[in-house]
């Protein structure tokens, strides 16, 4: 009989070897009394949904220097919080990252809520979110399950229905798997078990402190778990981007529209993203020069391919959208990455400070 998997033997593991995270409280730091601080439990999983602890470490330090506690960041410019934000993708997670933090402020006097059911009614908290934060922060038992642990729990059981259909079983088999006691440190440690042991391809299952319990260890299909149902391909959109130079030096840029892709953040003004051939729509009239290298960015949904047209223009100049900004008030920084894209592209035809 094969041995059932125990939360004890990946907490074990877990006292030994938690990886060191700025947020995180460590299993023996926890033993001492330190409690995680739920604001920074929350910001570290908004970001984390977007890429890896490595690159979400440095924006957690920046954001936290900047804005110390929920009530500073309840406080901030929105364009302060776009502009750290930039870079990490899929805006309307900062825009709700700003409401949600305006909302514990205002209406649950500066404090997280604990439970799962609250958490959820606060801007841009879902079920994985609410779960996360109630088990770390609070140390409730809730279950939380993103890719790391479908991952662990399909080898484990060696489940082989594809994803997303095989869900419901993977959110079963951890739950039946998370304990009442220390449920915070377990949902940290599976997923510390999935990004380090347990990893997409070559799991290192020698080391792996379930490799007695694991189903798919014994039958050889660790690699391949877990399955995926096919995704659509993309498709391609094209657009046109307008990088506009003053004589002064100062450059077009505009704020997009609050909804919709890229909401809030700072831009070049350009063309709708379109599948057919766009119509072009200059900020200005001027002698449009094309790049000849196009700007190409992957979005969740749809590839794009942006052509770059550049001019200098005249302080005469009156744009029919954006502002022109000083260069020395411009922080290349503060694009989100498509634009900065653009911009690294079309730079070598500025003029002024590099
Ligand atoms: N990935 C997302 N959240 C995490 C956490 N709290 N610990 C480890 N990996 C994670």
């Amino acid at each position: 009989m094969r041995e059932t998997a125990s939360a004890a033997d990946l907490l074990g593991w877990y006292d030994r070897h938690a990886r060191t995270m700025p947020w995180r409280v460590g299993p023996a730091q926890r033993r001492a009394g330190e409690r995680p601080d739920p604001y920074r439990i929350w910001l570290s999983e908004v970001m984390l949904q977007q890429t890896t602890v490595a690159a979400v470490t440095t924006y957690f330090n920046r954001f936290i220097a900047r804005w110390p506690a929920v009530a500073d960041l309840a406080a901030a410019e929105d364009a302060d919080v776009m502009g750290e934000w930039a870079g990490l993708g899929y805006y309307a997670r900062a825009r709700n990252l700003l409401k949600c933090a305006r909302a514990v402020v205002a209406d649950h006097g500066g404090q997280f809520p604990q439970d799962h059911a609250t958490l959820l009614t606060l801007p841009g908290i879902g079920p994985y979110t609410a779960a996360a934060i109630s088990a770390i922060a609070f140390d409730a038992p809730e279950t939380v399950v993103d890719g790391n642990v479908e991952r662990v729990m399909a080898r484990l059981h060696d489940i082989h229905t594809p994803l997303p259909a095989a869900k419901p079983l993977l959110v079963a088999a951890a739950t039946a798997l998370t304990p009442v006691r220390r449920p915070g440190d377990y949902a940290q440690a599976v997923m510390d078990l999935g990004a380090t042991i347990c990893t997409p391809r070559s799991p290192a299952c020698g080391i792996c402190p379930w490799r007695a319990p694991c189903a798919a260890r014994l039958a050889g299909t660790a690699a391949d778990l877990p399955k995926k149902t096919p995704k659509r391909p993309k498709p391609t959109r094209y657009g046109t981007a307008y990088v506009a130079q003053r004589s002064d030096g100062a450059i077009l840029l505009e704020r997009r529209a609050e909804t919709g892709l890229l909401g809030g953040m700072l831009g070049w003004p350009g063309s709708d993203w379109t599948e057919a051939v766009p119509t072009p729509a200059p900020p200005l009239d001027a002698a449009w020069q094309v790049l000849n290298e196009e700007a190409r960015h992957t979005f969740t949904h749809f590839h794009l391919r942006l052509r770059i047209e550049v001019a200098q223009v005249g302080m005469e100049a009156a744009p029919h959208r954006g502002d022109f900004i000083a260069l020395d008030r411009f922080q290349p920084g503060q694009l989100p990455t498509v634009m900065r894209k653009v911009f690294d592209l079309a730079r070598p035809t500025l003029a002024g400070p590099d």
